[in-house]
């Protein structure tokens, strides 16, 4: 009867049984189990426990990869404005207008529209056109529309300036901001110069300045 109590039957035939003698040893062999895993986790962390790193232990010379690195950057973010422009055609500019012309006028004292006339809008100082209604946003904005500025601001005019009234979603393409530019410059009587290799030279330089930790080359 006693014996019987004790037994445990895991399943519906009854072949597997366990009696308390072996209960004990099983609950022996979990606690044992159960402390050798803390004590294993205690010693562990201080075999193991390292402070986080706080210099390289081997110093990486990157003057080695100084010679590929500067055009793969420049690659990577896409070509500068100043890249851009090198290329940029006025007749294609024309055509990408018209999705501005709703908005814009582009000659000499030509109306406001919905946006303020862009005669003489490259290097002009931004929202300095007299007689338009500038958001203030717009008219926060420092300095003059130089060829970043055009080129950033096209490309998503909301997230450029944020808070600024152009309802214009942007030009995704890289070209057709570059030739939209180029267009606009024409509207001048004395066109801000495009900008030179040397500039593009410049951002490329500018870019690789920006990286973070010692990846950056010293020389070129
Ligand atoms: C739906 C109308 C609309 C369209 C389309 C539009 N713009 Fe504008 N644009 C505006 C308005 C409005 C402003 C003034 C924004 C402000 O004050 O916040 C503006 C401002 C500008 C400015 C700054 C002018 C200054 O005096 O500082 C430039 C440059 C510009 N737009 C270029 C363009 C170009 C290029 C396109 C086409 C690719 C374009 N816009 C399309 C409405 C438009």
């Amino acid at each position: 009867m006693l014996r019987s109590l004790l037994n445990l039957t895991v399943n519906g035939y009854g072949d597997i049984t366990v009696n308390s003698h072996d209960l004990n040893k099983f609950a022996m062999g979990l606690l044992v189990a159960l402390l050798g895993a803390i004590g294993f986790n205690l010693l562990a962390e201080q075999v193991f426990h390292q402070e986080p790193l706080v210099a390289n232990a081997y110093p990486i010379d990157t003057s080695m990869i100084a010679s590929a690195s500067v055009t793969e950057i420049v690659e990577e973010s896409g070509p500068s404005i100043a890249e851009l422009m090198q290329t940029a055609d006025a007749e294609s500019g024309a055509s990408v207008f018209k999705k501005c012309a709703a908005c814009h006028t582009t000659e000499n004292g030509g109306a406001n529209k919905i946006g303020p006339n862009l005669w003489n809008i490259v290097g002009k100082d931004v929202a300095s056109t007299g007689d338009f209604n500038y958001s203030d946003a717009m008219l926060s904005q420092e300095g003059e529309w130089n060829y970043e500025l055009l080129d950033r601001y096209l490309t998503r005019p909301k997230d450029a300036i944020p808070g600024n009234k152009m309802v214009f979603v942007g030009l995704k393409k890289d070209s057709d901001r570059a030739d939209v530019i180029m267009y606009l410059r024409s509207f001048s009587n004395s066109p801000l110069e495009l900008p030179t290799i040397a500039a593009v030279e410049e951002t490329a330089e500018e870019a690789v300045e920006e990286i973070p930790s010692e990846a950056a080359p010293e020389t070129m």
